[in-house]
């Protein structure tokens, strides 16, 4: 089958921008099919770095078609914005090339205020989201109140649908939170640029995507987020708001089920986490502090610092049956370098008890104490490697037994950030 679907199997920030790039050379359209821009997904091609939210990473690839697919959430501004900035830098992105969802819901102003107000008010219990207003906007999709990308070509339309969830979301604002409402003709003009600038992109990304696999299309589906932060599968409450599964993807991009074909999950060779939540083999001392330097782990959506610690196999692997995964990109081996001893988490003691899963208890999870399997390090700069025999024989020790651990075999092996700092060892396409 033509289809590959890419999704992160521990709390975000694998590498899947980098991954969906280098498989776009030979894909024909890339798809984001979950999520909004509380993703960002980076990009480094000759030297140049791309710091991607809601465009697919794929964008880079001229002659590839792009689609952002009716389960993202989408903010205009944000889109918009992103946009003009690709295009300044002479990246084509023009309707032949580029598709958004007409059943796309629209992140709305009142959305990221009432996701910034919600956390401010959660205090020591807040989440940690980026604020972007995703989880307020995907609560109206299902509240049915939201509004949709193509509500944007009825301009009468989105202003009576916005009264309504206005209605609703002042009182919050005000009442609850203490803050300005939002003003009916502000959103209505607002959505009259919307209406101008977009109009010639947003279409029905679902024919777009079977007329594609009528003609034979080699599909590439691009998660954002990962498993872990799963609304159904995750940490909850500490999860997002929508599904980044490998399933997602028939229903975000509705694609059946049967023809999702191979599923890439990315692995970073250590743990990270943004925001809040369980983070079993968090490492709070010099090593985290050295893993996030050497690894350049700050947010590229908010700047924050990532948690860090050990590579945690119980959690991969309860994302990997999740989706289904027959392959794995590791990403991110080359900030290992130089430790003497490296450490991965096989399973949890949980109150003395050993178990192999992530419990769904929240209070649970956070009393797991990781079982540690010790590895040797290994040193020297592995960015030239392109090929096993390349790497220090402790690095391929490290990857033989990550991939036996999670019970298949690595695709890619990803070295440094650049396109080219990178082992293939799989054709997709
Ligand atoms: P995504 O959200 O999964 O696309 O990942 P991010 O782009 O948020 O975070 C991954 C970061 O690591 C980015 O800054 C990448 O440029 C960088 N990166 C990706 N692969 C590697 C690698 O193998 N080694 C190093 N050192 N950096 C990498
Ligand atoms: P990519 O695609 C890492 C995290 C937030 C927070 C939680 C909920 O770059 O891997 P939200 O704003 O979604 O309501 O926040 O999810 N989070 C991410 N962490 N990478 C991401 O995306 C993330 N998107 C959301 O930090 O903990
Ligand atoms: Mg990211």
């Amino acid at each position: 089958m033509n289809n590959v679907v890419i999704i992160g199997s521990q709390w975000g920030d694998e590498g899947k921008g980098k991954i969906v790039d280098i498989l776009t050379e030979k894909a024909d359209m890339v798809v984001r099919f979950q999520g909004g821009n509380n993703a960002g997904h980076t990009l480094v091609v000759d030297g140049e770095t791309y710091a991607l939210h809601l465009v697919p990473s794929g964008i880079l690839h001229p002659g590839k078609k792009a689609l952002i697919a009716g389960g993202v959430v989408v903010d205009p501004d944000v889109l918009l914005e992103e946009m003009d900035h690709l295009m300044a830098r002479g990246v084509a992105l023009t309707p032949e090339n580029f598709m958004v969802s007409e059943r796309a819901h629209v992140i709305m102003p009142y959305h990221r205020l009432l996701d910034q107000a919600r956390e401010g008010r959660r205090g020591e219990g807040r989440i940690g989201t980026t604020g972007r207003g995703i989880g307020p906007a995907y609560e109206d999709k299902a509240a049915r109140i939201g509004l949709r990308l193509g509500d944007l070509r009825d301009l009468d339309f989105f202003r009576d649908q916005a009264a309504l969830a206005l209605a609703e979301k002042n009182h919050l604002l005000s009442g609850l939170y203490g803050l300005q409402p939002c003003a009916l003709d502000d959103l209505a003009a607002r959505a009259g640029l919307w209406q101008r600038r977009l109009t010639p992109y947003i279409g029905d990304t679902w024919r777009a995507l079977q007329s594609a696999l009528v003609r034979g299309d080699k599909l590439l589906f691009e998660g954002a987020q990962a498993v872990q932060l799963d609304l159904d599968h995750g940490s909850y409450p500490f999860v997002t708001s929508s599904n980044p599964l490998s399933g997602a993807v028939a229903v975000g991009a509705g694609l059946a089920p049967k023809l999702i074909g191979n599923v890439l999950a990315l692995v970073k060779a250590y743990s990270t986490r943004v925001g809040a939540g369980p983070f079993p083999t968090e490492q709070e001392n010099d090593l985290g502090l050295r893993l996030r330097e050497k690894g350049a782990e700050f947010g590229t959506t908010t700047g924050r610092p990532r948690r860090c610690g050990w590579l945690d196999a119980v959690v991969v692997r309860h994302s990997l049956t999740l989706c289904g995964a027959d392959h794995l990109a590791v990403t991110k081996l080359d900030v290992l370098s130089g430790l003497p001893e490296l450490k991965i988490a096989t399973h949890y003691l949980l109150d003395g008890e050993k178990i192999d899963f992530f419990p769904a208890d929240i209070r649970a999870a956070g009393r797991c104490r990781p079982v540690y399997e010790t590895l040797p390090g290994f040193e020297g700069d592995l960015s030239g490697a392109r090929k096993l025999a390349d790497l220090p024989a402790g690095a391929r020790g490290y990857l033989d037994r990550l991939s036996e651990l999670c019970g298949i075999p690595p695709a890619f092996v990803s070295v440094g950030p650049g396109r080219e700092e990178t082992i293939s060892l799989h054709d997709f396409f």
